[in-house]
């Protein structure tokens, strides 16, 4: 699926499912994560016209889903708890090349944010797949479908607008390193745990 390494191990959905209010909470806050991280790219690649429009349609949507998210929260009488470290995001920064050209360092940026899109589509597929609470299933799907968009539209603009960078080659080194990565998780009740 998309290219990932390793596939996510359905019973992190059981482990998801028991705690619903701290996924939930997870989940909200890798929204507003998703919104920030686009308005960012727009920020500093503001000449790129048809990205910028791109990507401002992303950000709303992912603010659209942190409302979707937020309305569960509340009708389930849960709380959204504060803002959650995200530890899969931060190994995955770390290994995004901030150093080189302008250049290099856009189209890294962009492939970072598929590989995350790309990750949290496929936890959504094995959410929906797995979880008994029949609404929630129906909701993961629909996300799902969402997010395999916004990792298409990530990998278009790298592909588009690298210079020097071979972004296929860069690519596989982003699936490889990640492959090795998300070993370490599938433990825990977060989008990416
Ligand atoms: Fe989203
Ligand atoms: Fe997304």
């Amino acid at each position: 699926m998309l290219g990932l390494k390793l596939l996510t191990d359905p019973r992190w959905a059981n482990i998801a499912e028991s705690n619903l209010e701290e996924i939930l909470t997870d989940h909200a806050w890798c929204e507003q994560k998703a919104a920030t991280n686009a308005i960012t790219i727009i920020a500093y690649n503001s000449e790129h016209e048809d990205l910028v429009t791109a990507l401002t349609d992303i950000a709303i949507e992912e603010m659209e889903h942190f409302k979707m998210v937020h309305e569960i929260i509340k009708q389930r009488g849960y709380t959204l708890g504060r803002e959650r470290k995200d530890d899969y995001v931060n190994q995955l920064f770390k290994f995004m090349k901030k150093d080189g050209s302008r250049n290099d360092a856009f189209i890294d940026r962009l492939l970072f944010a598929a590989m995350i899109e790309a990750r949290s589509c496929e936890r959504f597929r094995v959410l929906s797949d797995n979880i008994k609470d029949e609404e929630l299933a129906v909701f993961y799907r629909d996300l799902m479908i969402s997010e395999a968009g916004h990792y298409t539209t990530f990998l278009k603009f790298a592909k588009k607008y690298t210079e020097k960078v071979d972004v296929d080659q860069r690519w596989k080194e982003w699936l490889d390193f990640e492959g090795q990565l998300i070993q370490n998780y599938g433990k825990q009740e977060t989008v990416h745990g």
